[in-house]
């Protein structure tokens, strides 16, 4: 009988842990930074590294309200998320055998500094074109980790490769879109958001035809995914992530229609039946702060649940498009 450990067996359980873990501290980092700025507390601050001439982690939270609250909030999450990536690089160095996944860690290190980097130069510049773009590269910081949870999953080391068809390459395909425009509808939600505030002469403009941009990307996200679900259904693979995926934007949708009236109320059409709203914009309202806030979040767990399924779709089909185009040696690498 063979008793030698197959690869399952073998893997690093803990650097699969350190991802879980540093995913699920990304979340919360991602929530409370789009709460940074639907409160318009950017900047609360005026310095960093410190806040206020305090070293971070010496800052008097707790005594500290509205704004600061928020925003310290937010800076001491990115510096657990810093501490988790760490760790994560540590553990994966001692434990994990694949070279490929210990360099990937390196690249979650790196990202999540540059995440901190452009955060805090968006305050002592006091940039809104930086705070963008930290805003879309903040998701892209979560989805490297949610691919380190994949990468060091049980699965990912032990699904067996399904007899590829043209059916099912047409779902990897369909589920690579799916990413492309997942991330496409956040860039543009960013301008959305952000543009109002923009000091430019073409910011009307831009704000104007972002909306429009981010309606018509609202529709087609929803018959890709409704078609990526199907799919999934019929040739008997991931059914469970499409169904949950086609659940996370039936939610999205709510929260962006709820966004669009707490922001903007009815459009002028529905105002001569409907009348104006009284509760348009109410500065510091809970609620109103809450479905914006969640609208932002939701949207990075869209892009990064496509990414997920694109992902496992590569490795249950033996296709690892990307890898093979970069370098056929380091797919054989990937396929272990
Ligand atoms: C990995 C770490 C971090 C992640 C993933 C992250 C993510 C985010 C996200 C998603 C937003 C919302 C942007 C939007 O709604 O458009 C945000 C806002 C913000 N973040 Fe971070 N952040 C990180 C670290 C930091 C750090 C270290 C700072 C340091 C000051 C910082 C400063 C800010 C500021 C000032 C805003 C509000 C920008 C504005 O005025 O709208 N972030 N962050
Ligand atoms: C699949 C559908 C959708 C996705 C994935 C999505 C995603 C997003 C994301 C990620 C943002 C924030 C980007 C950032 O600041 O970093 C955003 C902003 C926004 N979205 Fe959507 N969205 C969707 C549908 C809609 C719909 C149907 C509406 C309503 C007409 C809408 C209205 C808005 C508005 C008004 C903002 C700007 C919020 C603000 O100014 O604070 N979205 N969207």
């Amino acid at each position: 009988m063979n008793t030698e450990p197959t690869i399952a067996e073998n893997r690093s359980k803990w650097a699969h842990r350190c991802a879980w873990l540093l995913a699920c501290a990304t979340f919360p980092l991602i929530w409370v930074g789009g709460l940074v700025t639907t409160t318009d507390a950017g900047m609360a601050f005026r310095d960093w590294l410190t806040s206020d001439g305090y070293l971070m982690p010496f800052y008097p939270w707790f005594s500290s309200a509205g704004d600061k609250f928020v925003e310290h909030g937010h800076r001491l999450l990115g510096m657990t998320a810093g501490l988790l990536s760490i760790a994560l690089v540590l553990v994966t160095w001692r434990t994990e055998p694949r070279s490929w996944v210990r360099k990937f860690s390196l690249v979650i290190l790196a990202g999540v500094i540059l995440q901190g980097v452009i955060g805090g130069m968006r305050v002592v510049l006091d940039q809104r074109t930086l705070a963008l773009i930290h805003g879309c590269t903040g998701p892209l910081f979560f989805a490297l980790c949610a691919a380190m949870v994949v990468f060091t999953s049980r699965w990912w080391q032990s699904v067996s490769v399904e007899v590829e068809t043209d059916s099912r390459r047409k779902v990897l395909r369909l589920s690579i879109l799916c990413v492309a425009m997942a991330y496409a509808q956040l860039v543009v939600g960013a301008v959305v958001r952000h543009s109002p505030y923009m000091l430019s002469e073409t910011a009307g403009a831009l704000f104007q035809s972002a909306v429009y941009l981010h309606v018509l990307l609202a529709l087609l996200i929803v018959g890709h995914v409704l078609l990526l679900a199907w799919r999934c259904f019929r040739n008997r693979l991931q059914v469970a992530a499409g169904i949950g995926l086609v659940a996370l934007v039936a939610v999205q949708l709510s929260l962006g229609l709820g966004t669009w009236l707490v922001k903007y109320g009815l459009p002028n059409w529905a105002t001569t039946m409907f009348g104006e709203m009284a509760f348009v914009n109410r500065e510091a309202d809970f609620l109103q702060a809450t479905i914006i806030t969640s609208h932002v979040a939701v949207g990075s767990l869209i892009f990064v649940a496509t990414l997920v399924i694109a992902l496992r779709f590569a490795r249950q089909l033996g296709l690892g498009v990307v890898f093979l185009s970069v370098s056929p040696s380091l797919m054989t690498e990937v396929a272990r």
